[in-house]
């Protein structure tokens, strides 16, 4: 039976590709489960407006049973005032001529306002799933601007990466998704990333042992899931959509309903330092969840070819947050 009182989501860029393929699975209960009525309140900037009512509109001939309301809004106060669950999907894209830190400097502009207004009016147990780019940095700067809401709350989305590593490795065993446990990606959503098979099992059986190709590690898997999201861009002409509402839906659903025994997935989540990882930073770890909160696994062993990725990664995301400090975004 479902419960009484609907959580509230809100969703920015909800007139965007990514929100056009999320707001209809959230709003048919894949996003919190089966039980749960969700109140959808879609953020967008005044030129996305018109098109979000056009959204609505198709929301509300769905006739979603565990729907029970659209708001809009182009204010961020309004927008995540009593929201439970947050997804920042909308960003500034890179344009032509854009530098790097123009390019920080703009979504700061978005995330530390985006920040401030959950700290002024979410509910007190709001969790953010930041997934516009450069989403680790995004989070961080949105998290800066919330010094009431605990910095747990505020993650990025690397379940995309997770899901495109599952697949590829997969495809080289010879065997489905399922069968795969403990892959991790490590880092920043970007092509420093680190998707790490070294821990992972294929039907029990360590993953390194099934497929024991060093070459294709190397040369291809590692950067077909780093560079996963350029190659869609290539071939589309648009960043990936529906993949990424799919991640998206995953990553809050684990959040929530915390994820299976066996295993583990990947989110970026702030660090306590573990795996050498400096304490505060949103980086991508192994990560389960209980109770509603994520926890990094712990003890995992990590070789020097490991260490030299992550490390890697982690400089890059160590670069952005000292471009955003410098910037007075943080
Ligand atoms: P899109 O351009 O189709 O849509 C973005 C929407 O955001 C637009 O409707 C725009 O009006 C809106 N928007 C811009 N600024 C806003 C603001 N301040 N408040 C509210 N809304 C705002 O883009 P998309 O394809 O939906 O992608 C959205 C973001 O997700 C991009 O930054 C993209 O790079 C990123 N992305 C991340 C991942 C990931 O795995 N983390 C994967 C795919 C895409
Ligand atoms: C993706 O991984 O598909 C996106 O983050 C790519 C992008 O730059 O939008």
């Amino acid at each position: 039976m479902a419960s009484i009182t609907p959580v509230n989501v809100t969703v920015t860029g909800a007139a965007g590709q990514i929100g056009y393929a999320l707001l209809f699975r959230i709003a048919s209960g894949q996003l919190l489960g089966p039980n749960t009525p969700v109140r959808l309140r879609l953020l967008e900037i005044p030129q996305g407006v018109r098109a979000a009512e056009g959204t609505a509109m198709e929301l509300d001939d769905c006739a979603f049973p565990l729907l029970a309301g659209i708001d809009i809004f182009d204010d961020p106060t309004a927008g995540f005032a009593g929201a439970n669950v947050a997804l920042l999907v909308g960003a500034r894209p890179r344009s032509a001529g854009m530098e790097r830190g123009d390019l920080l400097q703009a979504n700061g502009g978005i995330f530390g306002p985006q920040g401030a207004a959950i700290n002024a009016g979410a509910a007190d147990d709001i969790r953010v799933l930041v997934v516009g780019n450069p989403a680790n940095t995004n989070a961080l700067i949105a998290a800066s601007h919330a010094p009431d809401v605990p910095a747990e709350r505020f993650t990025a989305m690397t379940r995309l990466d997770h899901n495109r590593a599952l697949s590829q490795l997969a495809t080289k065993a010879g065997v489905p998704v399922t069968a795969i446990e403990k892959l991790t990606i490590w880092g920043n959503h970007s092509a420093t990333q680190y998707p790490d098979i070294f821990h992972a099992e294929i039907s029990g059986r360590p993953a390194t042992e099934v497929v024991a190709d060093q070459a294709w590690l190397e040369n291809d898997f590692i950067p077909t899931v780093a560079k996963r999201g350029a190659a869609i861009i290539e071939a589309r002409g648009a960043s990936s959509a529906a993949s990424a509402a799919n991640a998206a839906i995953s990553h809050v659903f684990d959040w929530v309903n915390g994820t299976p025994a066996a295993g583990w997935t990947s989110a970026a989540v702030v660090s306590d330092g573990s795996y050498g990882v400096p304490a505060g930073l949103i980086s991508s770890f192994p990560v389960t969840s209980t109770g509603g909160a994520w926890q990094i696994v712990p003890g995992l062993e990590i070789d020097s070819f490991s260490r030299g990725r992550i490390d890697a990664s982690v400089a890059e995301l160590i670069e952005e947050r000292d471009a955003v400090t410098a910037l007075g975004l943080i």
